[in-house]
């Protein structure tokens, strides 16, 4: 991919796992609480089932998301379905019981049919980073095939990102890091991305700086207050991921 002739169609503002706090994360009832919002571009976490189908899930295991229990690894996508993800227990709000497991299929049509961007994160369950990359981008590739707007592939896994490319070259990719490497940029420039995609705690102004003149775009994760946003958008970071929908109001 020509990084340099890459047109960024991507707005500045993205709903973390769809909803950001305000609705169960990872699901179709979240993303619908994003749009409500204003929010045209929702983030979300992606992962094969037991038996290969690829499903909206953060953990390696449903036990936090959903009514259930076990590893997502280990479970069909039949058992994965059946699920409650508006029912997780810890801040319950009864509007969302009964949401289920969404497969990244159905969020596709969702996204397509509402004008909807999307970056997937590809989130493979231990030791299915190489698998979990190339079942995304091939259903990628697959679902958004007429879209204006590609989705945005991110991951921590450069295992992942590897595959992605191998798999669907033109899809953009963004390298996830925690705290960018002291060879980001080498990094980014063997696995072809075009954007940075770090916690926010860890970019500076000088980072945004040298990322941009080397022609690559910058992503963040998770501001949540919207001085500190502020900051960020004034440094000219390109995308910022929140969980503060109701507080950081989408502009751009
Ligand atoms: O994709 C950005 C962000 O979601 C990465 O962290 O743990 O929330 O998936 P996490
Ligand atoms: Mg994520």
């Amino acid at each position: 991919m020509m990084k340099d002739n890459w047109a960024w169609p991507y707005p500045r503002h993205v709903a973390h796992r769809g909803g950001g706090s305000l609705a169960p994360e990872n699901t179709l009832a979240a993303m619908r609480v994003g749009y409500a919002h204003g929010y045209r571009m929702v983030e979300c976490d992606v992962k094969l089932s037991g038996d290969g189908t690829l499903v909206l899930m953060h953990d390696a295991t449903v036990d936090r998301t959903t009514n259930g229990s076990g590893r997502v690894a280990g479970m069909t996508w039949g058992e994965l379905a059946r699920l409650d993800a508006g029912h997780a227990g810890r801040e319950t709000l009864p509007q969302f019981v009964g949401e289920p497991v969404p497969t990244l299929e159905a969020v596709a049509r969702y996204c397509l049919a509402n004008g909807m961007a999307i970056n997937i994160e590809i989130k493979p369950c231990p030791g299915r980073e190489a698998e979990t990359g190339a079942a995304v981008a091939i259903e990628a590739l697959r679902h958004w095939r007429d879209a204006a707007v590609p989705p945005l592939i991110s991951s921590f896994s450069e295992a992942a990102l590897e595959k992605a490319r191998e798999r669907a070259s033109r899809l953009p990719r963004a390298l996830l890091q925690d705290q960018p490497s002291a060879d980001w940029q080498e990094r980014l420039a063997r696995l072809d991305c075009v954007a940075l995609d770090a916690n926010y705690r860890g970019l500076t102004s000088g980072i945004v700086q040298s990322a941009h003149q080397a022609g690559y775009r910058v992503a963040c994760y998770t501001p949540n207050d919207p001085a500190i946003v502020r900051e960020l958008v004034g440094w000219g970071v390109d995308c910022i991921i929140t969980d503060a929908i109701d507080l950081i109001v989408p502009n751009s």
